[in-house]
C-alpha cells in the first residue's frame, strides 16, 4: 500500500474526524508529512515520499491539510497551476504528465481547485461539456465518452456538476432509477448491475442519490444494517463484504455513508466535497487559515 499511502492518510484521518477523534493524531506531525511528499518543482503531490506525483494525491493532500485548517501552509498558486494544467484542450483532464484522461480526474481537479479557491484557472464551461459527452442513455456516467455506467463515476460526474452548479445536466428521475437500482436483496449496494454489495458503493451510489434529490428511492434503514453487518467488532474496522478482511477504504467509506444516513454521534458529511461538513463550512463561509 506504500504508493498510495496519502490516500490512506485521508481515509484514516477523515474516518478519525467523523468519530470525533481526530484529536488523538498530532497535526504537526500529519503535516510535516503531508509537505515531504509534494514535488517542489511543480507543487503536484505523490502518494509517499519520493513517489510520482498525481492529481489524486494532490487531492488528499489538499483534503487532509483542509481537515486539520492548515491550507495556510500550500503554496496555492503553484499547486493550482499544477492542478489546472492538466486540463486539456475538450475540457477533459489528464492525471498526471502520462496523459490518461478519466471523469474521475475531472471531478479531482474541480474538488481540489474549489477547495483552493481557484476554479477560475481552468475553463469550467469545457470541463462540464466533458463531462456531459461521459453521459450514457440509462442515466449514468462512464469515465470516458461512450465508457459503461459505473456507481463511482457517476459520483465523480455529478459531484463535479454539484460543485460547478451544472446539476440541470442531469436527468435525475432516469439517473435516480439507475441508482437505486443498485440496493441488493441484503441492503447493500453494488456499484453496477449484476455485482455483489459492496460496503465502498454505500458512498459512491449514496451520496449521488442525495445530490440529485432521490435518496428516498432507496431503503436506508436496510443499507445501514448491512454496513453495521460489515464491522469486525472484535478488532474494528469495516470490510467490502460481510465476514470478510476489513481495510481503511471500505472503514471510511462505510463510515461516510452511514454519516450520510445520520447515523448518531458522527460528523456530517458533504457529499460533493468528501470532506466533513464543519470543514467545507469553514473553507467557504468561515475564518480558514487560507491566505
Ligand atoms: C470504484 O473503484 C470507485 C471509483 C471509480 C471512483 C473513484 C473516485 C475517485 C478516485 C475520486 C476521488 C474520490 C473522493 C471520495 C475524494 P473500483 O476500482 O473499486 O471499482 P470496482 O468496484 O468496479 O472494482
Ligand atoms: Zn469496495
Amino acid at each position: 500500500m506504500d504508493h498510495l499511502r496519502m490516500n490512506g492518510a485521508y481515509w484514516g484521518l477523515s474516518t478519525l474526524d467523523l468519530l470525533h477523534k481526530i484529536g488523538t493524531v498530532n497535526p504537526d506531525e500529519v503535516v510535516s508529512w503531508v509537505m515531504s511528499c509534494q514535488h517542489q518543482e511543480c507543487g503536484g503531490f505523490g502518494g509517499n515520499v519520493g513517489h510520482d506525483l498525481h492529481l489524486l494525491y494532490t487531492l488528499s493532500a489538499v483534503q487532509i491539510l483542509a481537515l486539520l485548517d492548515r491550507l495556510d501552509v500550500l503554496d496555492i498558486e503553484k499547486v493550482s497551476d499544477y492542478v489546472s494544467g492538466l486540463q486539456n484542450e475538450d475540457g477533459s483532464f489528464s492525471g498526471d504528465m502520462w496523459g490518461e484522461i478519466d471523469t474521475r480526474f475531472s471531478y479531482i481537479a474541480i474538488c481540489c481547485l474549489a477547495i483552493l479557491r481557484q476554479l477560475d484557472k481552468i475553463n469550467v464551461g469545457k470541463a462540464v461539456e466533458y463531462i456531459v459527452s461521459c453521459k450514457n442513455l440509462d442515466g449514468g456516467f462512464g469515465s470516458t465518452p461512450g465508457g459503461e455506467s459505473h456507481a463511482g463515476q457517476i459520483f465523480c460526474c455529478v459531484g463535479a456538476l454539484a460543485i460547478t452548479g451544472s446539476l440541470h445536466h442531469v436527468d435525475r428521475d432516469l439517473l435516480g432509477w439507475w441508482l437505486c437500482e443498485r440496493q441488493c436483496k441484503d441492503g447493500g449496494l453494488n456499484g453496477r448491475p449484476e455485482k455483489l454489495a459492496d460496503v465502498c458503493y454505500s458512498w459512491w451510489v449514496l451520496c449521488s442519490l442525495i445530490m440529485i434529490g432521490r435518496v428516498h428511492w432507496i431503503d436506508t434503514e436496510k443499507l445501514a444494517s448491512f454496513i453495521l453487518n460489515c464491522q469486525d467488532r472484535e478488532n474494528g474496522g469495516i470490510s467490502d463484504g460481510p465476514d470478510n478482511a476489513v481495510d481503511v477504504y471500505h472503514t471510511f467509506f462505510g463510515l461516510a455513508g452511514l454519516s450520510l444516513m445520520e447515523y448518531p454521534g458522527l460528523k456530517s458529511i458533504d457529499p460533493a466535497y468528501a470532506s466533513p461538513v464543519d470543514v467545507v463550512n469553514r473553507i467557504f463561509f468561515g475564518k480558514s487559515r487560507i491566505a
